[in-house]
């Protein structure tokens, strides 16, 4: 009994012809955690350093930290995010639903096209202006809506139907994907107007509409999704159907309150009514936040069942869910602030969510659930089984830098020199450390696991011996 085998997920590739039916189709997630990773460590987070070091040592490059802060927040949101959670939610969607996944031709297509975008758009935008530049802007955008209407069609074929078992998850899932298609069109859009108008980056209002839906319409419907389906498991929380799917309707109308009124002002002009539909839209965003919070169990467990193995992971997953409590009290103060005057937030108020919710609960989720749902690092408790302390370490290190992100935009007019963008650098630095660690934990155990004999009963004895 001793040496019976040890049941875990097999991470070594299958040839391909074990791909042929669709029954057994399993979605190839490993390659959007390495786009996703890829994107986020050579892309976003080394674009926030750069913008944040030309902030800090002011140097003068012109429009260029506006526009690499635009790349940024796309390189992030929907490069990181997206392919990350959406990636993970491919190969859960068929267990989640009890229905394999469909149009899985279209799967290879979605890495290509999504971040063949944001690398295009990347490169175009800081060009200086001309043919090339508007060429690889509109392609850039077109891709980005084929790559986004893929995504979209095997979200809502595989999970939006009725005989789904995947329960209030399909409604977050099914929004969160037309969510992503809608932002896909509205980018379009943008950047139509930037090459019309020969402009250096996109109108403010417009783009801070645009980054509103691609975060709170897009990625944050796949946190909340994972989140109140996985997470209740470890909390001993019941998964209440009605409750939750209230919940993600209100989501998207929040979301797309505050889209429309911040589209109309930047269209019409201002306009007391579109600010307050819009703040409205906060409110209700805020209330989604804590309800989220609320049914995951993280703070109300009714048991704990989290592996002893998994406990330091899992405080990953403590600090999330505390950061998207956090981003629903700045919501809540901006938005009754911002009704009560008739105005919209100002922009470092939206900064401030912005990268609460981005690096406090996305990226923090999404290294907090790796750990605990990957078959990589369930194969890495038995490998590695002495890393607690290297995982708290990270989770500290990943809250400092939340921290120290938010610092400066909550503070707002109040601190205005380029000192505060100092913080920012450390932010980022942390950033990049941590999430580089995670990258480099994932693929050693990927490497490792892909030799044929790790799992065997035999090579049992030598793991216990290096677990002692
Ligand atoms: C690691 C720490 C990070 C640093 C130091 C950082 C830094 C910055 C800076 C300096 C800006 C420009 C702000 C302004 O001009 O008001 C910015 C904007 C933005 N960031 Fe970050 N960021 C970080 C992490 C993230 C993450 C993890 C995400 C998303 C997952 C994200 C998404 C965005 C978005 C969407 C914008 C707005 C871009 C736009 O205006 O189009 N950031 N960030």
């Amino acid at each position: 009994m001793a040496d019976a085998p040890i049941a875990l997920t097999d991470v070594t590739p299958r040839p391909r012809h074990e791909h042929a039916t669709r029954r057994e189709y399993d979605a190839p997630y490993r390659w959007f955690i390495g786009a996703a990773l890829s994107l986020a460590l050579f892309g976003g987070f080394a674009l926030a350093l750069a913008v944040a070091l030309a902030g800090a040592f002011e140097w003068d490059w012109g429009a260029r930290p506006l526009q690499l802060s635009q790349a940024h927040g796309q390189l992030q949101l929907i490069g990181f995010g997206g392919l990350f959670t959406g990636g993970v939610a491919f190969r859960l969607m068929p267990r989640f639903s009890g229905h394999p996944l469909r149009l899985t031709p279209l799967v290879r297509f979605v890495i290509p096209l999504v971040g063949g975008s944001l690398i295009l758009r990347a490169l175009a935008e800081p060009a200086s202006d001309g043919a090339l530049r508007d060429a690889g802007l509109l392609v850039s955008a077109g891709l980005l809506v084929v790559g986004a209407g893929a995504f979209a069609a095997i979200v809502l074929r595989t999970i939006a139907r009725p005989d789904t078992r995947a329960e209030a998850t399909a409604y977050f899932f099914s929004l969160g994907s037309v969510g992503f298609f809608a932002a896909s069109i509205l980018n379009f859009a943008l950047v139509v107007e930037v090459v019309n108008d020969s402009l250096q980056v996109a109108p403010t209002l417009k783009q801070s509409a645009l980054v509103f839906v691609e975060q709170y319409g897009f990625t944050l419907f796949f946190i909340c999704g994972i989140g109140t389906r996985a997470v209740p498991n470890f909390t001993g929380r019941p998964r209440p159907y009605t409750s939750t799917r209230v919940i993600a309707v209100a989501l998207a109308a929040g979301v797309a309150l505050f889209a429309c009124g911040a589209l109309w002002i930047a269209h019409q002009g201002v306009s007391g009514t579109a600010a307050r539909a819009a703040n409205a839209g906060l409110l209700l965003i805020s209330a989604s936040l804590i309800s989220v919070a609320w049914l995951s169990g993280v703070f109300n467990p009714s048991a704990d069942r989290v592996a002893t193995a998994s406990g330091a992971p899992f405080w990953f997953v403590r600090s999330a869910f505390a950061w998207m409590v956090f981003t629903a009290a700045l919501l809540a103060w901006y938005g009754a602030r911002g009704f009560a005057d008739a105005a919209l937030p100002e922009a470092h108020a939206l900064d401030a969510a912005r990268h609460t919710l981005a690096l406090g609960v996305l990226t923090v989720m999404i290294m907090g659930m790796g750990m605990m749902i990957l078959p990589e690092f369930a194969g890495r408790r038995l490998q590695h089984p002495n890393e607690d302390a290297l995982v708290i370490v990270l989770v500290v290190v990943m809250n400092i830098a939340v921290v120290m992100r938010i610092w400066p935009s909550i503070e707002g007019i109040g601190w205005l020199g380029n000192t505060r963008y100092w913080p920012m650098v450390i932010s980022g630095t942390l950033a990049t450390v941590g999430l580089a660690s995670f990258a480099a934990m994932f693929f050693q155990s990927y490497f490792e696991q892909r030799d044929p004999g790790w799992a065997r009963p035999q090579n049992l004895p030598a793991r216990r011996a290096a677990r002692r």
